[in-house]
């Protein structure tokens, strides 16, 4: 159905999680703009309120509830005032446990899981229509070939573009595998049309999204793609300046993948690889399929071809059975590695995965873990952003800083850059040399050669 309306009603949307989720978030309401739906900032405005949700971890699974239980007071509100408010739950906590959260909570109207957002104007037609609607399944057609962007709407200089989605790799923790379903790669075309898209509409910088997005096989020209040669295709595209993408498996990073770091220019010198832990004995009970030396030996590999390239990570702490020598081993890897930036996390049970049955850490050793793995990074992290003082790297600026002519951007490596009195336009990419280091980001000026 594309029939149009003027926009009527108004949607709020709160994105929990990943980039992923981010991105939905936008196609959610490029689905619903034809059929009367504007976005709002203000949720106590909307006619139609959606949580985007995560499932990832125990914590943020469980702020669903509670900010259902805050909605139901501003669903009140606007039912004393003759208006309505319907309740949409989507994400991967929708697709987990859809049916035990239309039990718990009766105002949830509507439960969408990812793979089906393209179904969701059909929905909300049969919520307003006074019944309910709930849709989990993983269905045969694509949703990418219904959700599209609006066609004109401008764009911010960056944007996310899913290319790969799902994962077969089952990691024992993981509930990935189970909500957003098998790994799926988008044709190649159809990416690049996006991509297109998105530069005629002011987008410079594309960061490619998947859960094992390297692992990506997308049919194209001549077979299957790489995430390699679907790079060099968008090396290409006049106007597109920065390509980035995330999140890796380090079992899946190619030879082309590694040339291209040290080859394709708009490729962005950052890699988020994930390793989890640096005890062999843990990473083999987590199902990881590689170990810390052959990790540590392809970081050798990436380094060789871009040498200052910028490293990210995840880090769990207190899997089941963690040993403080396995934890120690993940001091050690880390120190080894030198990461610009890493995400550690305390192991969260997850029901369903395999790991939730076995022995579990003890709470206050896994936080006492946790803080040191977490010191030791931020140490890192804080000598390597201060390195880049006296540097020149290139910078995109996103949006104006909070003093007075101050912009701010973001550098090839991924920092906060801002630069004060900067005669520049959100959108434009510049060379500027680094003066400064501070807490969260770096002060710069610009360079004109
Ligand atoms: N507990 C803690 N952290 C987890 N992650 C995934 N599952 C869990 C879990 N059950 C972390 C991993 C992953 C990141 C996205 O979240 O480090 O890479
Ligand atoms: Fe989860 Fe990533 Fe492991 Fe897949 S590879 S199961 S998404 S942690």
């Amino acid at each position: 159905m594309t029939e149009m309306r003027a926009h009527t009603k108004k949607l709020f949307i709160k994105t929990y999680g990943c980039q992923m989720n981010v991105y939905d978030s936008d196609r959610m309401s490029d689905a619903l703009a034809p059929h009367g739906y504007e976005t709002t900032l203000d949720m106590a405005q909307a006619d139609l309120v959606l949580l985007n949700t995560c499932h990832i971890r125990e914590k943020a699974s469980e702020k669903v509830f509670s900010e259902l239980g805050r909605l139901k007071e501003l669903q009140g509100e606007r039912r004393a005032m003759g208006g309505d408010m319907l309740i949409g739950v989507a994400g991967c906590v929708a697709q987990a446990e859809g049916e035990e959260i239309m039990r718990r909570q009766p105002l949830v109207d509507l439960v969408v899981g990812p793979q089906s957002y393209h179904r969701l104007p059909q929905m909300e037609a049969r919520v307003r229509a006074g019944g309910t609607a709930l849709d989990t399944d993983f269905p045969a057609d694509d949703k990418f070939d219904t959700l599209r962007h609006r066609p004109k709407a401008a764009r911010g200089p960056t944007a996310f573009l899913t290319v790969q989605e799902g994962c077969d790799k089952f990691c024992a923790f993981c509930v990935v595998p189970y909500t957003r379903g098998a790994e799926v790669s988008r044709p190649a075309s159809r990416i690049l049309e996006e991509a297109r898209n998105l530069v005629e509409r002011g987008v410079r910088e594309i960061t490619l999204l998947g859960q094992n997005v390297n692992a990506y096989h997308g049919a194209g020209e001549g077979g299957d793609w790489t995430l390699a040669r679907l790079i060099w295709a968008l090396n290409d595209i006049d106007g597109l300046e920065r390509i980035r993408f995330t999140t890796s498996h380090p079992n899946d990073m190619g030879d082309d993948l590694i040339a291209a770091h040290g080859e394709c220019e708009k490729l962005m010198p950052y890699l988020h690889l994930p390793v989890q832990s640096g005890s062999d004995k843990i990473l083999k009970r987590m199902n990881r399929s590689h170990t810390a030396e052959s990790y540590l030996r392809l970081i050798e590999r990436i380094r060789a071809a871009r040498p200052d390239i910028l490293l990210s990570g995840d880090f769990i702490v207190g899997f089941p059975e963690e040993t403080e020598a396995d934890f120690q081993a993940t001091m050690d890897l880390v120190e080894e590695v030198n990461y610009g930036y890493a995400y550690s996390f305390k192991y969260s049970t997850r029901p369903g995965t395999p790991a939730a049955e076995r022995a579990q850490v003890e709470e206050d050793v896994k936080s006492e873990r946790l803080q040191r793995l977490q010191s030791l990074i931020t140490r890192q992290q804080r000598a390597i952003q201060d390195a880049m003082v006296g540097r020149t790297v290139g910078v995109l600026f996103e949006k104006p800083g909070r003093l007075e002519g101050q912009m701010m951007g973001k550098s090839d490596y991924l920092h906060a850059v801002h630069v004060a009195n900067a005669d520049v336009a959100v959108g434009d990419l510049a060379r500027v040399e680094i003066i400064e280091s501070g807490t969260n980001s770096l002060a710069g000026r610009l360079v004109r050669d």
